[in-house]
């Protein structure tokens, strides 16, 4: 599958995980990356990896949950790389704790990361696609974004929104033929954020990701590049009948 060819995808987060495997798989089906991460250096190891495979690259260090760094990033992406036609917006953090033991500052930076990021560079970069009639987004949302469970209160609660923004922007700007989807991943294994889920679960008590592969229908983990399929797919033309919908990839775990 080539279908990405001559496409430029913007993907935020892709410094790591999911993001860098989003990234590659894009490039692999012929798109031009830009990013916009804070980690420099794992941006710019995606950068060489991406370049490896004979595709563009262009990064920009910024903080999606900054309005005016958003603004200013997206810009400088889309005057070095041209017009996005695929935005990614996966960059998001993970806290867990009690509801009732939330602290504020722990609640909105979680909503500052995971849902204004996801404003942010939509109204930065959609209204570009509206006006050129094509486009695809897609959003990183979870299967936590659909099915609550204890101590991931503030971390759902932000990926529900996501889900919703995803519908409603998804329906504002139908007629254009822009379309907005997102991806809801369950246990996804091998990057950062997986490490500091785990490290906050155990000190909650939770058990491991490993002891919990029993009760996932397909018997194992997902991994970064079980969700940049899908996303590669949303992405393309192949979905071109689908917007405004969530699909999970959670190994059977979660269904609705
Ligand atoms: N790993 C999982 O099990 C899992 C499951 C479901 C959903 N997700 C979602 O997938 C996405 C990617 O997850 P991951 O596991 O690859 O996470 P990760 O921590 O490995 O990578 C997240 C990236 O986002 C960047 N980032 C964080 N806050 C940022 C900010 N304010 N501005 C700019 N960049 C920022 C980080 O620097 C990092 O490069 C997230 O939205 C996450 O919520 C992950």
């Amino acid at each position: 599958m080539r279908g990405l060819t001559g496409k430029k995808a913007l993907i935020t987060g892709a410094g790591n995980g999911i993001g860098r495997a989003i990234a590659l798989r894009l490039a692999e089906e012929g798109a031009d990356i830009a990013i916009a991460d804070l980690d420099e250096a794992g941006m710019a190891a995606t950068q060489a990896a991406v370049r490896s495979h004979g595709r563009a690259c262009e990064v920009e260090r910024a903080d999606v949950g900054d309005p005016a760094a958003v603004k200013r990033a997206a810009k400088a992406l889309e005057d070095r790389l041209g017009p996005t036609d695929i935005l990614v917006n996966n960059a998001g953090i993970v806290r867990l704790g009690a509801v009732l033991e939330t602290k504020l500052e722990d609640f909105q930076a979680v909503m500052r990361a995971n849902v204004e990021g996801v404003l942010h560079f939509s109204q930065a970069i959609v209204p570009g696609m509206v006006a050129r009639k094509r486009g695809s987004v897609v959003n990183l949302s979870s299967w936590l974004g659909k099915a609550g469970r204890p101590f991931f209160g503030m971390y759902g609660a932000s990926k529900a929104a996501v889900i919703m923004l995803t519908q409603s922007l998804s329906l504002e700007i139908a007629a254009s033929g822009v379309r907005v989807n997102c991806v809801c991943p369950g246990l996804i294994d091998g990057t950062p954020m997986r490490v500091s889920a785990e490290a906050q679960s155990k000190a909650l008590g939770m058990p491991a990701a490993k002891d919990r592969v029993s009760t996932i229908p397909l018997k194992r983990t997902g991994s970064p590049e079980d969700v940049a399929k899908v996303v590669a797919f949303l992405a393309s033309d192949e979905s071109a009948y689908m917007t405004g919908q969530s699909l999970n990839i959670t190994g059977g775990m979660w269904q609705h």
